[in-house]
Protein backbone atom coordinates (compact mmCIF):
# COMPACT_ATOMS: atom_id res chain seq x y z
CA UNK A 1 0.00 0.00 0.00
CA UNK A 2 1.00 3.55 -0.98
CA UNK A 3 2.75 5.56 2.20
CA UNK A 4 2.22 9.12 2.77
CA UNK A 5 4.86 11.35 2.40
CA UNK A 6 4.48 14.68 4.92
CA UNK A 7 6.10 17.61 2.56
CA UNK A 8 8.52 20.39 5.02
CA UNK A 9 8.68 23.86 2.90
CA UNK A 10 11.78 25.35 3.61
CA UNK A 11 12.04 27.90 1.47
CA UNK A 12 11.06 30.90 3.91
CA UNK A 13 13.98 29.25 6.64
CA UNK A 14 16.56 27.77 4.64
CA UNK A 15 15.73 28.94 0.96
CA UNK A 16 15.47 32.71 2.29
CA UNK A 17 19.56 31.75 3.04
CA UNK A 18 20.16 31.73 -0.67
CA UNK A 19 22.87 35.13 -1.52
CA UNK A 20 20.93 38.24 -2.20
CA UNK A 21 17.40 37.09 -1.02
CA UNK A 22 16.06 38.98 1.97
CA UNK A 23 12.25 39.15 1.74
CA UNK A 24 10.18 41.52 3.98
CA UNK A 25 7.59 40.96 6.23
CA UNK A 26 4.77 40.99 4.00
CA UNK A 27 6.33 38.74 1.12
CA UNK A 28 7.02 36.49 3.57
CA UNK A 29 3.54 36.32 4.78
CA UNK A 30 2.19 36.42 0.92
CA UNK A 31 4.92 33.03 0.41
CA UNK A 32 3.59 31.23 3.30
CA UNK A 33 -0.19 31.76 1.95
CA UNK A 34 0.42 30.33 -0.95
CA UNK A 35 2.37 27.14 0.44
CA UNK A 36 -1.13 27.13 2.87
CA UNK A 37 -3.17 26.83 -0.65
CA UNK A 38 -0.23 24.72 -1.79
CA UNK A 39 -1.13 21.84 0.90
CA UNK A 40 2.32 21.68 2.42
CA UNK A 41 2.11 19.69 5.84
CA UNK A 42 5.07 22.30 7.31
CA UNK A 43 5.92 25.83 6.30
CA UNK A 44 9.60 26.60 8.25
CA UNK A 45 8.53 30.25 8.52
CA UNK A 46 12.20 31.24 9.70
CA UNK A 47 15.13 31.59 12.34
CA UNK A 48 13.86 34.41 14.72
CA UNK A 49 17.15 34.81 16.97
CA UNK A 50 19.31 35.54 13.66
CA UNK A 51 17.23 39.21 12.97
CA UNK A 52 14.53 40.98 14.24
CA UNK A 53 12.90 40.26 10.83
CA UNK A 54 12.90 36.81 10.70
CA UNK A 55 11.19 37.25 14.14
CA UNK A 56 8.29 39.52 13.20
CA UNK A 57 8.01 37.61 10.11
CA UNK A 58 7.78 34.31 11.96
CA UNK A 59 5.33 35.77 14.28
CA UNK A 60 2.95 37.09 11.62
CA UNK A 61 3.09 33.83 9.77
CA UNK A 62 2.01 32.17 12.87
CA UNK A 63 -0.75 34.60 13.57
CA UNK A 64 -2.11 34.59 9.85
CA UNK A 65 -1.74 31.53 8.18
CA UNK A 66 -3.81 28.11 8.35
CA UNK A 67 -3.62 24.72 8.07
CA UNK A 68 -0.11 23.67 7.60
CA UNK A 69 2.43 23.08 10.78
CA UNK A 70 4.40 26.68 11.25
CA UNK A 71 7.96 25.52 12.63
CA UNK A 72 10.80 27.87 13.84
CA UNK A 73 14.11 27.26 13.99
CA UNK A 74 17.00 27.46 16.78
CA UNK A 75 19.98 26.15 17.89
CA UNK A 76 20.48 23.51 20.39
CA UNK A 77 20.44 26.87 22.82
CA UNK A 78 17.79 28.01 24.98
CA UNK A 79 17.94 31.59 24.37
CA UNK A 80 16.73 30.23 20.58
CA UNK A 81 14.50 28.16 21.85
CA UNK A 82 12.96 31.23 23.69
CA UNK A 83 12.74 33.30 20.64
CA UNK A 84 11.45 30.80 18.51
CA UNK A 85 8.68 29.94 20.75
CA UNK A 86 7.97 33.77 21.23
CA UNK A 87 7.50 34.22 17.70
CA UNK A 88 5.10 30.75 16.88
CA UNK A 89 2.99 30.80 19.79
CA UNK A 90 0.12 31.87 18.21
CA UNK A 91 -0.01 29.29 15.38
CA UNK A 92 -2.79 26.99 15.43
CA UNK A 93 -0.09 23.80 15.00
CA UNK A 94 3.14 25.19 16.33
CA UNK A 95 6.76 23.48 15.78
CA UNK A 96 10.22 24.32 17.04
CA UNK A 97 13.17 22.68 15.20
CA UNK A 98 16.39 23.12 17.03
CA UNK A 99 19.47 21.21 15.81
CA UNK A 100 23.19 20.54 16.96
CA UNK A 101 26.11 19.40 14.40
CA UNK A 102 27.17 15.78 15.19
CA UNK A 103 29.92 15.50 12.58
CA UNK A 104 33.80 15.55 14.00
CA UNK A 105 34.52 18.20 11.58
CA UNK A 106 31.95 20.65 13.32
CA UNK A 107 32.51 19.41 16.32
CA UNK A 108 35.74 19.99 16.17
CA UNK A 109 36.16 23.24 14.87
CA UNK A 110 33.54 25.12 14.68
CA UNK A 111 31.41 24.32 18.47
CA UNK A 112 34.77 23.18 20.20
CA UNK A 113 33.03 20.27 21.93
CA UNK A 114 32.68 17.10 22.59
CA UNK A 115 30.49 13.86 21.84
CA UNK A 116 29.52 13.27 25.39
CA UNK A 117 28.71 17.37 25.45
CA UNK A 118 26.52 17.34 22.02
CA UNK A 119 24.61 14.42 23.68
CA UNK A 120 24.13 16.46 26.77
CA UNK A 121 23.16 19.85 24.75
CA UNK A 122 20.81 17.59 22.46
CA UNK A 123 18.69 16.26 25.61
CA UNK A 124 18.98 19.60 27.14
CA UNK A 125 17.71 21.42 23.90
CA UNK A 126 15.36 18.90 23.01
CA UNK A 127 13.55 18.85 26.87
CA UNK A 128 13.62 22.74 27.11
CA UNK A 129 11.55 22.99 23.63
CA UNK A 130 9.19 20.14 25.08
CA UNK A 131 8.01 22.64 27.73
CA UNK A 132 6.58 24.75 25.17
CA UNK A 133 5.41 22.78 22.78
CA UNK A 134 4.76 18.88 21.84
CA UNK A 135 5.78 18.76 18.36
CA UNK A 136 9.39 19.40 18.51
CA UNK A 137 12.08 18.50 15.80
CA UNK A 138 15.42 17.35 16.27
CA UNK A 139 18.52 17.68 13.42
CA UNK A 140 21.63 16.35 13.46
CA UNK A 141 23.79 18.83 10.80
CA UNK A 142 26.10 17.28 8.69
CA UNK A 143 25.08 14.16 9.48
CA UNK A 144 25.96 12.48 6.45
CA UNK A 145 29.71 13.19 7.43
CA UNK A 146 29.09 12.22 11.28
CA UNK A 147 29.78 8.33 12.57
CA UNK A 148 26.62 6.70 12.50
CA UNK A 149 27.18 4.65 15.59
CA UNK A 150 27.69 8.38 17.40
CA UNK A 151 24.51 9.56 15.36
CA UNK A 152 22.23 6.25 16.60
CA UNK A 153 23.35 7.87 19.99
CA UNK A 154 22.63 11.35 19.26
CA UNK A 155 18.76 10.54 17.87
CA UNK A 156 18.08 8.34 20.68
CA UNK A 157 18.51 10.94 23.70
CA UNK A 158 16.23 13.38 21.13
CA UNK A 159 13.28 10.79 21.91
CA UNK A 160 13.98 10.36 24.87
CA UNK A 161 14.06 14.08 25.58
CA UNK A 162 10.69 14.05 24.12
CA UNK A 163 11.66 14.81 20.17
CA UNK A 164 8.52 13.76 17.63
CA UNK A 165 10.73 14.18 14.59
CA UNK A 166 14.14 13.38 14.05
CA UNK A 167 15.54 14.66 11.06
CA UNK A 168 18.98 13.49 8.84
CA UNK A 169 20.85 16.61 7.28
CA UNK A 170 22.69 16.23 4.31
CA UNK A 171 23.98 19.63 4.80
CA UNK A 172 26.79 19.96 2.46
CA UNK A 173 25.20 17.56 -0.05
CA UNK A 174 27.93 14.77 -0.05
CA UNK A 175 25.78 11.99 -0.03
CA UNK A 176 25.24 9.60 -2.80
CA UNK A 177 22.06 8.11 -2.92
CA UNK A 178 23.08 4.51 -1.95
CA UNK A 179 24.94 5.57 0.87
CA UNK A 180 22.21 8.00 1.90
CA UNK A 181 20.00 4.79 2.09
CA UNK A 182 22.23 3.09 4.00
CA UNK A 183 22.68 5.54 6.87
CA UNK A 184 18.67 6.05 7.42
CA UNK A 185 18.16 2.15 7.14
CA UNK A 186 21.52 2.13 9.85
CA UNK A 187 19.01 5.03 12.03
CA UNK A 188 15.38 3.18 11.17
CA UNK A 189 17.02 -0.08 12.50
CA UNK A 190 19.62 1.21 15.53
CA UNK A 191 17.94 4.10 16.95
CA UNK A 192 15.62 2.94 20.28
CA UNK A 193 12.28 4.54 19.80
CA UNK A 194 12.48 5.70 16.22
CA UNK A 195 9.10 3.47 15.22
CA UNK A 196 7.55 6.09 17.59
CA UNK A 197 8.57 9.53 15.43
CA UNK A 198 8.79 11.12 11.97
CA UNK A 199 11.88 10.64 10.49
CA UNK A 200 12.85 13.47 8.01
CA UNK A 201 15.26 14.16 5.51
CA UNK A 202 17.05 17.44 4.60
CA UNK A 203 19.31 17.31 1.27
CA UNK A 204 21.61 19.91 -0.13
CA UNK A 205 22.05 19.75 -3.78
CA UNK A 206 25.98 20.67 -3.61
CA UNK A 207 26.56 17.42 -6.36
CA UNK A 208 23.06 17.72 -7.79
CA UNK A 209 22.13 14.20 -5.86
CA UNK A 210 19.32 16.01 -3.45
CA UNK A 211 16.04 14.76 -4.77
CA UNK A 212 17.20 11.45 -5.84
CA UNK A 213 18.80 11.36 -2.30
CA UNK A 214 15.50 12.39 -0.80
CA UNK A 215 13.68 9.59 -2.57
CA UNK A 216 16.60 6.72 -1.83
CA UNK A 217 15.99 7.72 1.61
CA UNK A 218 11.63 7.60 1.37
CA UNK A 219 12.39 3.79 -0.21
CA UNK A 220 13.61 3.00 3.33
CA UNK A 221 11.00 4.63 5.63
CA UNK A 222 11.82 8.51 5.96
CA UNK A 223 8.47 9.70 6.23
CA UNK A 224 8.94 13.76 6.04
CA UNK A 225 11.15 14.98 2.78
CA UNK A 226 12.63 18.99 3.62
CA UNK A 227 12.44 20.77 0.30
CA UNK A 228 12.34 24.17 -1.01
CA UNK A 229 10.66 26.35 -3.61
CA UNK A 230 12.49 26.21 -7.12
CA UNK A 231 15.01 23.98 -5.23
CA UNK A 232 16.55 27.47 -3.37
CA UNK A 233 18.42 27.33 -0.08
CA UNK A 234 22.20 27.72 1.00
CA UNK A 235 24.91 27.15 -1.92
CA UNK A 236 23.50 24.93 -4.74
CA UNK A 237 20.15 24.59 -2.68
CA UNK A 238 17.58 22.42 -0.92
CA UNK A 239 15.60 19.33 -2.72
CA UNK A 240 13.24 21.02 -5.11
CA UNK A 241 9.77 20.49 -4.07
CA UNK A 242 7.89 20.76 -7.30
CA UNK A 243 10.77 17.89 -8.13
CA UNK A 244 10.24 15.80 -5.42
CA UNK A 245 6.12 15.80 -5.35
CA UNK A 246 6.12 15.46 -9.01
CA UNK A 247 8.84 12.62 -8.81
CA UNK A 248 6.70 11.27 -6.41
CA UNK A 249 2.84 11.55 -8.30
CA UNK A 250 4.12 10.76 -11.52
CA UNK A 251 5.97 7.46 -10.52
CA UNK A 252 3.41 6.67 -7.99
CA UNK A 253 3.37 3.05 -10.05
CA UNK A 254 7.31 2.37 -8.61
CA UNK A 255 7.69 4.60 -5.65
CA UNK A 256 4.31 3.70 -3.98
CA UNK A 257 3.95 7.15 -2.29
CA UNK A 258 2.05 10.13 -2.19
CA UNK A 259 2.04 13.16 -0.74
CA UNK A 260 -0.65 15.76 -0.28
CA UNK A 261 0.53 18.52 -2.13
CA UNK A 262 -2.49 20.35 -4.26
CA UNK A 263 0.07 19.90 -7.32
CA UNK A 264 -2.36 22.58 -9.54
CA UNK A 265 -0.93 25.59 -7.12
CA UNK A 266 3.09 24.52 -8.47
CA UNK A 267 3.27 26.51 -10.89
CA UNK A 268 1.94 30.02 -9.33
CA UNK A 269 3.49 29.49 -5.88
CA UNK A 270 7.02 29.10 -8.47
CA UNK A 271 6.13 32.06 -9.88
CA UNK A 272 6.20 33.82 -6.97
CA UNK A 273 8.68 32.70 -4.87
CA UNK A 274 11.03 33.79 -7.87
CA UNK A 275 9.24 37.02 -8.78
CA UNK A 276 9.53 38.08 -4.44
CA UNK A 277 13.24 36.86 -3.83
CA UNK A 278 14.68 37.79 -7.59
CA UNK A 279 16.00 34.46 -8.63
CA UNK A 280 14.79 33.78 -11.83
CA UNK A 281 13.51 29.72 -13.08
CA UNK A 282 16.56 28.88 -14.92
CA UNK A 283 14.28 28.15 -18.59
CA UNK A 284 15.28 23.95 -18.75
CA UNK A 285 13.66 23.61 -14.86
CA UNK A 286 12.27 20.46 -14.47
CA UNK A 287 8.63 21.02 -13.85
CA UNK A 288 8.48 24.95 -13.41
CA UNK A 289 10.97 26.22 -16.34
CA UNK A 290 9.89 27.90 -19.15
CA UNK A 291 10.40 24.67 -21.29
CA UNK A 292 9.76 22.22 -19.13
CA UNK A 293 6.45 21.41 -21.04
CA UNK A 294 7.34 23.01 -24.82
CA UNK A 295 8.01 20.61 -27.80
CA UNK A 296 10.61 22.39 -30.03
CA UNK A 297 11.52 19.30 -32.72
CA UNK A 298 8.73 18.68 -35.43
CA UNK A 299 9.21 15.20 -34.52
CA UNK A 300 7.91 15.26 -31.12
CA UNK A 301 5.24 18.09 -32.02
CA UNK A 302 3.84 15.60 -34.41
CA UNK A 303 3.76 12.77 -31.77
CA UNK A 304 1.86 15.24 -29.29
CA UNK A 305 -0.53 16.27 -31.81
CA UNK A 306 -1.45 12.39 -32.29
CA UNK A 307 -1.26 11.94 -28.76
CA UNK A 308 0.21 13.87 -26.08
CA UNK A 309 1.40 10.39 -24.26
CA UNK A 310 3.99 9.96 -26.83
CA UNK A 311 6.17 12.52 -25.68
CA UNK A 312 4.61 13.75 -21.91
CA UNK A 313 5.12 12.29 -18.99
CA UNK A 314 3.35 15.07 -17.15
CA UNK A 315 -0.06 17.09 -18.01
CA UNK A 316 0.68 20.60 -17.99
CA UNK A 317 -2.49 21.29 -16.18
CA UNK A 318 -1.76 19.23 -13.17
CA UNK A 319 0.85 21.73 -12.07
CA UNK A 320 -1.15 24.45 -12.82
CA UNK A 321 0.17 25.76 -16.30
CA UNK A 322 -2.46 27.34 -18.11
CA UNK A 323 -2.24 29.41 -21.07
CA UNK A 324 -2.62 32.38 -20.01
CA UNK A 325 -6.00 34.17 -21.03
CA UNK A 326 -6.17 37.77 -21.76
CA UNK A 327 -9.22 39.39 -19.66
CA UNK A 328 -8.71 42.61 -18.82
CA UNK A 329 -9.22 45.75 -21.54
CA UNK A 330 -8.66 49.19 -21.15
CA UNK A 331 -12.41 49.71 -20.08
CA UNK A 332 -12.27 47.34 -16.98
CA UNK A 333 -12.65 49.33 -13.77
CA UNK A 334 -10.62 48.80 -10.36
CA UNK A 335 -13.48 46.03 -9.13
CA UNK A 336 -12.76 44.09 -12.56
CA UNK A 337 -8.95 44.46 -11.31
CA UNK A 338 -9.95 43.74 -7.55
CA UNK A 339 -11.75 40.60 -8.21
CA UNK A 340 -9.22 39.24 -10.69
CA UNK A 341 -6.35 39.69 -8.83
CA UNK A 342 -8.16 38.13 -6.12
CA UNK A 343 -8.85 35.36 -8.17
CA UNK A 344 -5.43 34.62 -9.07
CA UNK A 345 -4.49 34.94 -4.65
CA UNK A 346 -3.20 38.59 -4.35
CA UNK A 347 -4.78 40.51 -1.91
CA UNK A 348 -3.50 43.78 -2.13
CA UNK A 349 -4.21 46.63 0.59
CA UNK A 350 -6.46 50.03 -0.82
CA UNK A 351 -3.09 51.87 -1.41
CA UNK A 352 -1.58 48.81 -3.11
CA UNK A 353 -4.55 48.95 -5.25
CA UNK A 354 -4.75 51.95 -6.64
CA UNK A 355 -1.34 52.15 -7.57
CA UNK A 356 -1.92 49.04 -9.40
CA UNK A 357 -4.49 50.39 -10.94
CA UNK A 358 -2.86 53.00 -12.52
CA UNK A 359 -0.21 51.10 -13.55
CA UNK A 360 -3.14 48.73 -15.34
CA UNK A 361 -4.31 51.64 -16.67
CA UNK A 362 -0.91 52.88 -18.11
CA UNK A 363 -0.53 49.40 -19.41
CA UNK A 364 -3.84 49.24 -21.09
CA UNK A 365 -3.59 52.59 -23.36
CA UNK A 366 -0.09 50.57 -24.56
CA UNK A 367 -0.79 47.79 -25.01
CA UNK A 368 -3.79 45.98 -26.82
CA UNK A 369 -3.81 42.53 -24.81
CA UNK A 370 -3.32 42.63 -21.16
CA UNK A 371 -2.83 38.63 -19.96
CA UNK A 372 -2.60 37.08 -17.17
CA UNK A 373 1.20 37.16 -16.69
CA UNK A 374 1.41 40.97 -17.15
CA UNK A 375 -1.50 41.91 -14.51
CA UNK A 376 0.41 38.86 -11.78
CA UNK A 377 4.13 40.92 -12.77
CA UNK A 378 2.10 44.31 -11.51
CA UNK A 379 0.56 42.57 -8.25
CA UNK A 380 4.23 41.21 -7.09
CA UNK A 381 5.67 44.20 -7.60
CA UNK A 382 3.01 46.08 -5.73
CA UNK A 383 3.97 43.40 -2.79
CA UNK A 384 7.51 44.46 -3.44
CA UNK A 385 6.56 47.82 -2.51
CA UNK A 386 5.94 49.20 1.22
CA UNK A 387 5.21 52.31 2.36
CA UNK A 388 7.65 53.43 5.07
CA UNK A 389 10.58 52.25 2.68
CA UNK A 390 11.40 54.80 -1.07
CA UNK A 391 8.89 54.54 -3.51
CA UNK A 392 9.35 55.76 -7.08
CA UNK A 393 7.06 58.65 -7.67
CA UNK A 394 8.15 60.08 -11.01
CA UNK A 395 10.94 59.81 -13.66
CA UNK A 396 11.93 60.87 -16.58
CA UNK A 397 14.80 59.68 -18.94
CA UNK A 398 15.98 61.10 -22.15
CA UNK A 399 19.14 59.71 -24.86
CA UNK A 400 19.98 60.09 -28.33
CA UNK A 401 22.44 59.47 -30.79
CA UNK A 402 25.30 61.84 -29.61
CA UNK A 403 23.03 63.11 -26.61
CA UNK A 404 24.44 62.86 -23.28
CA UNK A 405 21.72 60.64 -20.87
CA UNK A 406 20.04 61.88 -18.59
CA UNK A 407 17.34 61.12 -15.89
CA UNK A 408 15.21 62.84 -13.31
CA UNK A 409 14.08 61.26 -10.34
CA UNK A 410 11.47 61.73 -7.51
CA UNK A 411 11.12 59.47 -4.97
CA UNK A 412 9.22 59.40 -1.55
CA UNK A 413 9.75 57.89 2.11
CA UNK A 414 7.46 58.15 5.00
CA UNK A 415 6.05 61.63 3.20
CA UNK A 416 8.82 62.95 2.49
CA UNK A 417 10.59 63.59 -1.32
CA UNK A 418 13.76 62.94 -3.00
CA UNK A 419 14.64 64.42 -5.86
CA UNK A 420 18.00 64.19 -8.19
CA UNK A 421 18.82 64.39 -11.45
CA UNK A 422 22.25 62.73 -12.92
CA UNK A 423 23.86 61.94 -16.52
CA UNK A 424 25.80 58.48 -16.84
CA UNK A 425 26.87 56.26 -19.92
CA UNK A 426 23.68 55.01 -21.00
CA UNK A 427 19.71 55.55 -19.53
CA UNK A 428 19.68 53.04 -17.19
CA UNK A 429 22.99 54.42 -16.14
CA UNK A 430 21.98 57.87 -15.64
CA UNK A 431 18.60 56.76 -13.71
CA UNK A 432 20.29 54.42 -11.69
CA UNK A 433 22.86 57.57 -10.54
CA UNK A 434 19.98 59.75 -10.02
CA UNK A 435 18.86 57.19 -7.15
CA UNK A 436 21.90 57.03 -5.61
CA UNK A 437 21.70 60.55 -5.75
CA UNK A 438 18.53 60.86 -4.38
CA UNK A 439 18.41 58.08 -1.49
CA UNK A 440 22.17 58.77 -0.46
CA UNK A 441 22.46 54.97 -0.64
CA UNK A 442 25.83 53.57 -3.08
CA UNK A 443 25.20 50.75 -4.95
CA UNK A 444 28.24 48.57 -6.91
CA UNK A 445 26.72 46.65 -9.85
CA UNK A 446 27.01 43.02 -9.73
CA UNK A 447 24.77 41.83 -12.45
CA UNK A 448 21.85 43.36 -14.61
CA UNK A 449 19.19 41.00 -16.53
CA UNK A 450 15.95 42.01 -18.36
CA UNK A 451 13.24 39.35 -19.28
CA UNK A 452 10.16 39.93 -21.20
CA UNK A 453 7.16 38.80 -19.43
CA UNK A 454 4.91 38.24 -22.30
CA UNK A 455 5.87 37.40 -26.40
CA UNK A 456 5.82 40.41 -28.60
CA UNK A 457 7.93 43.80 -28.77
CA UNK A 458 5.28 45.78 -26.20
CA UNK A 459 5.68 43.30 -23.46
CA UNK A 460 6.83 44.45 -19.88
CA UNK A 461 10.28 43.80 -19.22
CA UNK A 462 11.39 42.41 -15.68
CA UNK A 463 14.49 43.83 -14.81
CA UNK A 464 16.70 41.83 -12.27
CA UNK A 465 19.58 43.58 -10.48
CA UNK A 466 22.18 42.08 -8.19
CA UNK A 467 24.06 45.19 -6.02
CA UNK A 468 27.00 45.18 -3.34
CA UNK A 469 26.02 48.12 -1.11
CA UNK A 470 28.09 48.18 1.95
CA UNK A 471 29.83 44.59 1.40
CA UNK A 472 25.94 43.15 0.83
CA UNK A 473 24.80 40.98 -1.62
CA UNK A 474 20.91 42.32 -2.51
CA UNK A 475 18.98 41.47 -5.54
CA UNK A 476 16.17 43.63 -6.93
CA UNK A 477 13.52 43.08 -8.92
CA UNK A 478 11.04 45.73 -11.30
CA UNK A 479 8.93 46.16 -13.96
CA UNK A 480 7.33 48.27 -16.22
CA UNK A 481 6.56 48.13 -20.04
CA UNK A 482 9.50 50.86 -20.09
CA UNK A 483 12.64 49.17 -19.35
CA UNK A 484 14.59 52.11 -17.97
CA UNK A 485 11.33 52.75 -15.36
CA UNK A 486 11.67 48.99 -14.94
CA UNK A 487 15.77 49.54 -14.21
CA UNK A 488 14.73 52.11 -12.03
CA UNK A 489 12.00 50.18 -9.94
CA UNK A 490 14.79 47.33 -9.89
CA UNK A 491 17.38 49.60 -7.98
CA UNK A 492 15.28 51.06 -5.91
CA UNK A 493 13.77 47.37 -4.61
CA UNK A 494 17.89 46.48 -4.15
CA UNK A 495 18.09 49.75 -1.83
CA UNK A 496 15.13 49.02 -0.10
CA UNK A 497 15.80 45.49 0.84
CA UNK A 498 19.35 46.60 1.96
CA UNK A 499 17.26 49.26 4.51
CA UNK A 500 15.45 46.26 5.63
CA UNK A 501 17.90 44.29 6.22
CA UNK A 502 19.88 47.40 8.52
CA UNK A 503 22.97 47.19 6.41
CA UNK A 504 23.32 50.63 6.33
CA UNK A 505 22.30 51.17 10.28
CA UNK A 506 25.20 49.40 10.49
CA UNK A 507 27.07 51.73 8.08
CA UNK A 508 26.09 54.84 10.57
CA UNK A 509 27.02 52.84 13.44
CA UNK A 510 30.58 52.18 12.45
CA UNK A 511 31.17 55.96 11.53
CA UNK A 512 29.22 56.97 14.83
CA UNK A 513 31.83 54.47 16.63
CA UNK A 514 34.49 56.12 14.37
CA UNK A 515 33.64 59.67 15.56
CA UNK A 516 33.77 59.12 19.06
CA UNK A 517 36.99 57.19 18.69
CA UNK A 518 38.66 60.45 16.78
CA UNK A 519 36.99 62.44 19.34
CA UNK A 520 38.51 60.19 22.06
CA UNK A 521 41.82 60.89 21.25
CA UNK A 522 41.30 64.69 20.35
CA UNK A 523 40.32 65.03 23.99
CA UNK A 524 43.51 62.92 25.12
CA UNK A 525 45.65 65.42 23.64
O1 LIG B 1 21.40 21.92 6.13
C1 LIG B 1 21.18 21.79 7.34
O2 LIG B 1 21.81 21.00 8.05
C2 LIG B 1 20.15 22.64 7.93
C3 LIG B 1 19.72 22.32 9.33
C4 LIG B 1 19.40 23.55 10.11
C5 LIG B 1 18.58 21.37 9.29
O3 LIG B 1 19.62 23.51 7.27
ZN1 LIG C 1 19.93 23.15 5.09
Amino acid sequence: MARRIFIFDTTLRDGEQSPGISLNVREKVEIAEQLARLEVDVIEAGFPVSSPGDFEAVKAIAKNVKGPVICSLARADRNDIDWAWEAIMYAERPRIHTFLSTSPYHMKYQLKKTPRQIIEMTRDAVSYAKKYVESVEFSAMDATRSDPKFLYQVYAAAIKAGATTINVPDTVGYALPDEFEELVRGIMENVPGIEDVTVSVHCHNDLGLAVANSLAAAAVGASQIECAVNGLGERAGNASLEEVVMLINTRKDRVELFTGVNTREIFQTSRLVSMLTGYPVQPNKAIVGENAFAHESGIHQDGILKERATYEIMRPEDVGLVESEIYLGKHSGRHALKAKLEEMGFYLDDKGLERAFIRFKELADKKKEVTVKDIEAIAMDEIRTLEELFQLEYMQSSSGSGAIPIAAVILSREGKRYEATATGDGQVDAVCKAIQKATKVKGKLISYQVQAITKGLDSMGDVTIKLDIENHEVVGRGVSPDIIEASARAYINAINRAVQKGVLEKKKLARKAKREKIAKKVAKK
